[in-house]
């Protein structure tokens, strides 16, 4: 059983700063968080934040996969996937920063979420990491912005196998 959610609301480059969505994640979140494309707001959460772009308030700047590859310390509760959606937002909208190849940035960070953890992945698609490694599909939220604006999906996928 999957639970859906639809929500109306504007549509912003930095998604968070959406206050029915800021409060949904917020919601939906567990524990201790790595939100890994950060942006400029704070969440209420217990969160450890990274953005590449140094202006963010976060306590790294790297690229999302180079955090993981380098990243030692506890493995987290949630981990907040809200990158870019598409080559052209990155030129257009984060001053050229793009995502980092998101298969692999996928197969890294398992390692850091506990047995029984979520991924919460903003974007276009409802699954993301996937049966194959080991994910179900808890719920999913649909972001509504009006007009000729596309939806945005939000999935929230727990790490079922540990
Ligand atoms: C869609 S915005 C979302 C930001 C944030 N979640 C929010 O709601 O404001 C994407 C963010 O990813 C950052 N970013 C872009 N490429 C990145 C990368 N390779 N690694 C880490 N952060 C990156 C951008 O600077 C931007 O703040």
């Amino acid at each position: 059983m999957c639970l859906f959610t639809h929500i109306r609301c504007p549509l912003h480059r930095y998604t968070f700063s959406v206050r029915p969505i800021r409060e949904w994640v917020e919601n939906v979140c567990e524990s201790k968080v790595l939100n890994l494309f950060a942006g400029p707001t704070k969440l209420a959460v217990d969160e450890l934040r990274n953005d590449l772009n140094p202006e963010m308030p976060a306590e790294h700047h790297l690229d999302a996969l180079e955090l993981l590859r380098s990243y030692s310390g506890d493995q987290f509760d949630t981990i907040l996937l809200d990158p870019p959606y598409a080559f052209r937002k990155s030129m257009e909208l984060y001053q050229g920063m793009v995502c980092s190849p998101f298969r692999q940035l996928k197969d890294e960070l398992v390692r850091h979420l506990k047995p029984g953890g979520l991924v919460i992945t903003f974007g276009y698609h409802s699954v993301v990491m996937g049966r194959t490694r080991g994910f179900r599909l808890e719920q999913l939220a649909v972001f509504s912005h009006g007009g000729a604006i596309h939806d945005t999906l939000a999935s929230v996928e727990r790490f079922a196998r540990p």
